[in-house]
């Protein structure tokens, strides 16, 4: 056995010699392995670009909105206007849970349970018949926003708001959440977000999803595991704590003393640094530009001059602190920033992010299925061969 030392600490890389099969690669959570092919996203981790479907981030995600997206991912062409409306008219059609969606909302209201967990739970719900994937994936999308907002309303103890067909997706989710229909640029903002974070190469709940759809199980199965993958802190993000630095930050003067505390103390600064991209995150301007916007009109425009005074701080800081690191700004910081500008509160965060990725979901799983390729990757022993039966007695 070969071990190859691992490009970054902590992460094992071996390759070993297999008597009848070619040289197999083991790397423990999957780094460098390419699963699949996919026309769906690129993630460059080191030019700092994302590509959705043809489109760079930062040209469809303020433009197109949440239903053209959706078309793209799934047809891999922007659609027409009769494509549109056509589109428009199955999801807001869909919106409405159905009952036992709403009791399983009621049972986890009452239980306190978290929304992500609620999520999960209601999402079950939506394959009680085995229907037509297509079928299936329209139902998922369209009743992801009534889900979160509703079980939101319920812990809450406030009565539910019916979705309103004349709403787009976006408009409509945040319709339901407050009972007031949103500005244009709410509804922007919010249409910006869901774009930017509706697909990312082959994250852990799209893996997770295109797993559970290769067995040829169904859409439904696949999204609710996508759910479970996503609920974990290790990838829903935590953008919640990036804004909880803003508000401890709170005037421009005290950033520096701040920031620079916490990096002395060996915490990192929540909203920067990443895993794939080794320069800014692409995300993060397309956000910051939606929030600007957004803030402009709707939301409190000191705060976000602060988070601007921060971001700036905080990248100067960790370039001092780690150097030729380039740690830079993530879609976390933007994201908090601008869901905290629409009144969504932190808890609701990751849900918000899983209404927006279930379109990458069900787009993956599609592409999975026209694969139909079992996925089975292999494991290699590392327990005892030599063992003997004890009868109970004697043990
Ligand atoms: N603040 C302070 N230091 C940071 C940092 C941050 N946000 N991000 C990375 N570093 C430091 C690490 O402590 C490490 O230092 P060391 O080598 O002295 O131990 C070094 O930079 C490693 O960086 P890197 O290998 O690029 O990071 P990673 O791949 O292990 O981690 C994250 C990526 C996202 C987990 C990490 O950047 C992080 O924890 N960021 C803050 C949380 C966050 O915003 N998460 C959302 C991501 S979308």
């Amino acid at each position: 056995m070969l071990t190859i030392p691992g490009k970054k600490r902590g992460i094992k890389e071996e390759i070993f010699e297999m008597s009848d099969e070619p040289t197999v690669v083991y790397a423990s959570g999957l780094e460098g392995v390419v699963v699949t092919r996919t026309r769906l996203s690129s993630v460059d981790g080191e030019a700092g670009r994302l590509v959705i479907a043809g489109f760079p981030v930062e040209e469809l995600a303020g433009r197109a909105s949440f239903e053209e997206t959706l078309y793209l991912l799934w047809n891999d062409a922007l659609p027409d206007g009769e494509q549109l409306s056509a589109l428009r008219k199955d999801l807001a059609a869909r919106r409405a849970l159905p009952r036992s969606a709403v009791g399983v909302l009621e049972a986890a209201a009452a239980e306190r349970v978290p929304p992500m967990t609620a999520l999960r739970m209601a999402a079950g719900t939506l394959g009680l018949k085995d229907g037509d994937a297509r079928d299936d994936a329209l139902t998922l999308v369209a009743a992801f926003p009534s889900i979160v907002a509703s079980y939101r309303r319920l812990s809450q103890g406030q009565e539910t708001v019916e979705p309103d067909p004349e709403l787009s997706h976006a408009a409509n989710y945040l319709y339901m959440l407050s009972g007031e229909v949103p500005s244009a640029e709410q509804t922007r903002a919010l249409e910006t977000y869901l774009n930017t974070v509706s697909d990312h190469g082959m994250n852990a709940s799209t893996f997770a999803a295109r797993v559970i759809v290769s067995t040829r199980s169904d859409i439904v199965s696949a999204v609710v595991g996508a759910v479970g993958a996503l609920k974990g802190p290790l990838h829903g993000g935590a953008p919640g704590p990036a804004l909880d630095v803003v508000f401890e930050i709170g005037e421009a003067e005290r950033a520096e003393p701040v920031l620079r505390g916490k990096l002395e103390r060996g915490e990192r600064l929540m909203g920067f640094g990443h895993r794939v991209y080794k320069v800014r995150d692409p995300r993060a301007d397309v956000l910051a530009a939606a929030a600007e916007r957004m803030y402009a009109t709707d939301a409190d425009m000191e705060l976000y001059r602060l988070a601007l005074e921060v971001e700036k701080t905080a990248i100067r800081l960790l370039a001092e602190h780690k150097p030729g690191r380039n740690l830079d700004t993530n879609v976390e910081f933007y994201t908090a920033l601008l869901l905290h500008g629409l009144e969504l509160p932190t808890e609701l965060f990751t849900p918000t992010f899983a209404i927006g990725r279930v379109g990458g979901w069900t787009a993956h799983c599609f592409e999975q299925q026209a694969l139909d390729r079992l996925i089975r990757p292999q494991s290699e022993y590392a327990g005892r061969e030599d063992r003997s039966w004890v009868p109970l007695e004697e043990r």
